[in-house]
């Protein structure tokens, strides 16, 4: 009896394996979604649907039944989190907002409420590992993480970092807490549909974000002066055409 045994080249083609993630589960069963309430693009105007933590949580935690904006890629078992444009599509938004979103929002992970915390504390990092094969066309393009100021001090972001059609990766910062004039730098370029990380951070009063683990880059925060703030990460669609990311990983430190 002969035994044939297959030959295996490993490359650095090969794709990356996210051994970890189960396919047939749920975002919930994949990822700790304990810190995290999401927004969803649907619902009434100016005030979409929201699902709590609770119900995130676990293999048979929320997925739309559609697979339209929320779920679990069959294949690798990624977070998916899809925008299918702007609000010419029938998306709806928060009141303050004019654009559509899916997008998880930080709350307290013992009681599910909307939390938000001390920038000068000494450790506040939103992590996170993706791939966005299809951002929105606008200039800047879609939104893939914010810090956000307490909604009671503020409607406005302290940051939002954008990834564009060109691949481009730009922080916006507000200069102030009334807000509506950001000011952009470049953080990097990835090509649309490869890997990356990134990490953001707000501690000790210093906002920096660094990509694909490299030294962290960090940021004027002008006059915002340590606002009580929280975290968001997902799918935050700037444009008119539809945006797709999918997330391999996401965590959050305090
Ligand atoms: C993407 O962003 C870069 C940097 O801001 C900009 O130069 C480029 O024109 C943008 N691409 C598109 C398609 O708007």
């Amino acid at each position: 009896m002969h035994l044939q045994l297959a030959s295996i080249y490993i490359t650095a083609a090969l794709p990356v394996i996210h051994a970890a993630l189960n396919p047939s589960c749920a975002p919930g069963g994949n990822f700790d979604l304990s810190p995290w309430e999401l927004q969803l693009p649907i619902g009434s105007t100016g005030s979409p649907e929201t699902i709590s933590s609770s119900s995130l949580q676990g293999c048979s935690g929320y997925q739309d039944s559609g697979h339209q904006y929320f779920f679990t890629e069959s294949g690798d078992g990624a977070l998916v989190m899809k925008v299918p444009g702007g609000t010419s599509t029938g998306c709806v938004t928060t009141p303050n907002s004019k654009h559509c979103r899916t997008e998880l929002r930080e709350v307290d992970p013992s009681t599910g409420s909307p939390t938000s915390w001390d920038p000068n504390a000494g450790t506040n990092r939103l992590s996170a590992t993706l791939i966005v094969p299809e951002p929105d066309n606008s200039g800047h393009g879609t939104v893939i993480g914010q810090v956000h100021i307490d909604d009671s001090v503020s409607s406005k972001p302290v940051c939002e970092l954008y990834y564009n059609s060109s691949g481009d990766i730009v922080m916006g910062v507000e200069q102030t807490r009334s807000g509506g004039n950001e000011k952009f730098t470049t953080i990097g370029n990835v090509p649309v549909g490869t890997q990356f990380s990134y990490e953001l951070s707000y501690e000790s009063n210093v906002l920096s974000v660094s990509l694909n683990g490299g030294s962290q880059q960090t940021l004027s925060t002008y006059s915002l002066d340590a606002p009580t703030s929280y975290f968001k990460v997902g799918n935050y669609n700037q444009g008119t055409s539809p945006s797709d990311i999918h997330f391999f990983a996401i965590s959050v430190q305090h």
